[in-house]
């Protein structure tokens, strides 16, 4: 018999995006999920179910065994230094960087600099890997305001196109890596439903290389 299987997706922008690989894999939801209140969903399986969740809180649930298998951001996952958790597989979907930003053509810092993030802990190891100290002050969002109202001198966060910091005049400073969204799977769940799985991610990968592939044709033939 099939064991119950349960899979954490990051309500917000990933969802979007994740839908159509776990269909690609034969995981359906067996309702909108966009316009329901419900946390959790069934699916075309009856042994494997769905919950929807805020992204900083996958990595909880599936280190700790509230769900066997999630999908989060790589700065989530950074953030969180989750140690009973795999990162099988690269999603390839929402990606961007993580960068330091600041004012346009702002000058160089003397003594400590404050920093305004939401990524306290990867922004504490950058900046001590570098062997320069700041303050950290802890934000929950809309970080490029800080350097505008005078709060900090540099921000960290996730860029993509370069928008938001463009329209609010700052720009990028330091790159600190490449993110992503990556399929986690919980350290104990592997072990014991491997067998089931296994099958999910070969499935999943076979579908993220299927739409590299696609997104590989539209922009040749464009
Ligand atoms: P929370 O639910 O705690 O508010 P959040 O606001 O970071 O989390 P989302 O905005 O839905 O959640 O972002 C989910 C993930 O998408 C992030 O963890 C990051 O990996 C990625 N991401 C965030 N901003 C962008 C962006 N502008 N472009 C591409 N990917 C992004
Ligand atoms: C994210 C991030 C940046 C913006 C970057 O914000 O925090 O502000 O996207 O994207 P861009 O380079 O394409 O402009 P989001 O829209 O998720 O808002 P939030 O951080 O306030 O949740």
């Amino acid at each position: 018999m099939k064991q119950k299987l349960t899979i954490a997706l990051s309500k917000g922008r990933i969802l979007k995006d994740t839908l159509p690989l776990l269909e690609a894999a034969d995981i359906v939801p067996a309702e909108d999920i966009f316009s329901s209140r419900k946390l959790i969903f069934d699916t075309n399986h009856d042994n494997i179910k769905l919950v929807v969740i805020r992204a900083t809180d996958v990595p909880t649930y599936v280190e700790h065994g509230g769900a066997d298998m999630g999908v989060a951001g790589k700065d989530v996952l950074l953030e969180y230094g989750a140690k009973g958790l795999y990162e099988p597989l690269d999603l390839n979907i929402a990606c961007c960087r993580l960068m330091v930003a600041g004012m346009k053509n702002a000058s160089e810092v003397e003594g400590r600099m404050k920093v305004a993030t939401k990524f306290v802990n990867v922004t504490k190891e950058y900046f001590a890997r570098q062997g320069r100290q700041v303050d950290i002050i802890k934000l929950y969002g809309a970080m490029e305001l800080a350097p505008i109202m005078g709060l900090a001198d540099r921000i960290v966060d996730i860029v993509d196109t370069g928008n938001t910091l463009r329209a609010n005049g700052l720009e990028q400073m330091e790159d600190i890596g490449y993110i992503s969204s990556r399929l986690v799977v919980g350290k104990a769940a592997m072990k014991m439903k491997h067998r089931q799985i296994q099958p999910i991610i070969d499935l999943l990968s076979a579908a993220v290389e299927a739409r590299k592939d696609s997104a590989g044709k539209e922009k040749a033939e464009k």
